[in-house]
């Protein structure tokens, strides 16, 4: 018997096993019920009262030696497969890149726009996008027959008192003069609503941003050279400027202003329709009815007013034709950009 045990312990020690599915054959083999140790346990039974003694620290000897075999053994397989894991890992492959986000074109014209005019002491204005009658007509000295008071291009919420979606951010201009004496100086960027269908050109939800400078002294040549600092820093150094006469209820007199093409230099293409010219905002001296509407002394102060479509602006400064696209979210549009500005 001793033999035999000897022989299994000399198995046991020898086992080099490749996988874990060959340790558990092994373990159930040596240790299961139906094992070569249980045979020999049962062998154990029948032997000579004064060999039991011997025989029993060996075939304790053998199981504990088996038992401690198999376990350091499944051991040093884990930590083989974790290191084989590990290896499979090629550190020089590069990252996978994260999907930054980027400033959406609207943001970035608008941002620059008021960083231009904050280098002239501009400040940002702030208002409802909800508003009233007064403030986004009547103390804009529209007459109450206006056009723009119509159904066609507001959204009413409410009738008497009217209640409606703003037109234009002028109304941030009124409640700017309500809550300032003058010197006033703001940059009015926000959303406008009209009652308009969309197209490559138009939209009912668009962005504007306006302008407002009321002083003791302030003349149209102010305004004039202010625009065209403007029109320089967006559109570049060679850019010039010109005005057309035009009307506003709020401004008297108006123009509108036109910047020279940036991609033809003047000389006429698709773009300009061959004008050399492309039409970007309305402007004029605020009209002294608007001034009295919100208790400024047309005799003290004079004032000029600018208002512009930011979606127009970054149409030409980037050469996108469908106003759309920048109400789409598509990534493949919005990308492009990533780097601009
Ligand atoms: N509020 C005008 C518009 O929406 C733009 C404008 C503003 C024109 C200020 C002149 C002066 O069209």
């Amino acid at each position: 018997m001793t033999d035999k045990i000897n022989e299994l312990l000399r198995r046991v020690e020898e086992f080099n096993p490749k996988a874990a599915a060959e340790i558990e054959e092994f373990r159930i083999k040596i240790l299961g019920k139906k094992g070569e140790l249980n045979a020999l346990m049962e062998d154990f039974k029948t032997v000579a009262p004064e060999l039991k003694r011997e025989l029993g620290q060996q075939l304790n000897k053998l199981k504990t030696t088996a038992l401690d075999r198999i376990n350091s053994l499944r051991e040093q397989l884990q930590d083989a497969a974790s290191d084989d894991g590990a290896a499979t890992e090629d550190m020089t492959r590069p990252g996978s890149a994260e999907q930054l986000g980027s400033r959406h074109p609207i943001s970035l014209v608008k941002n620059q726009i008021v960083e231009v005019f904050s280098r002239l002491g501009y400040t940002v204005a702030d208002g409802p996008e909800i508003e009233d009658d007064w403030h986004v007509f009547s103390a804009l000295n529209f007459p109450p027959e206006h056009p723009a008071r119509d159904m066609q291009d507001t959204f009413f919420i409410e009738k008497n008192p009217d209640i409606l979606l703003r037109t234009h951010t002028s109304s941030i201009q009124v409640r700017t003069m309500e809550h300032q004496k003058p010197p006033i100086r703001v940059i009015c960027p926000g959303r406008v609503f009209r009652n308009e269908a969309i197209s490559y050109r138009a939209h009912c939800i668009f962005h504007q941003i306006e302008g407002l400078y009321i002083d003791e002294g302030v003349s149209f040549a102010d305004m004039k050279q202010s625009l065209l600092y403007f029109a320089k820093e967006v559109f570049g150094e060679q850019t010039v400027i010109r005005m057309r006469p035009s009307y506003f209820p709020f401004t008297e007199p108006s123009a509108e202003v036109d910047v020279s093409c940036n991609l033809c230099g003047g000389k006429g293409c698709p773009v300009c329709k061959g004008t050399g010219w492309l039409e970007i905002m309305g402007c004029g001296m605020v009209d002294p009815n608007v001034l009295k509407a919100n208790n400024i002394d047309p005799e003290k102060y004079s004032g000029f007013a600018f208002g512009m479509g930011i979606e127009r602006i970054a149409m030409l400064k980037y050469g996108v034709k469908d106003l759309r696209l920048y109400f789409e979210n598509d990534v493949r549009f919005l990308h492009q950009f990533d780097t601009a500005l």
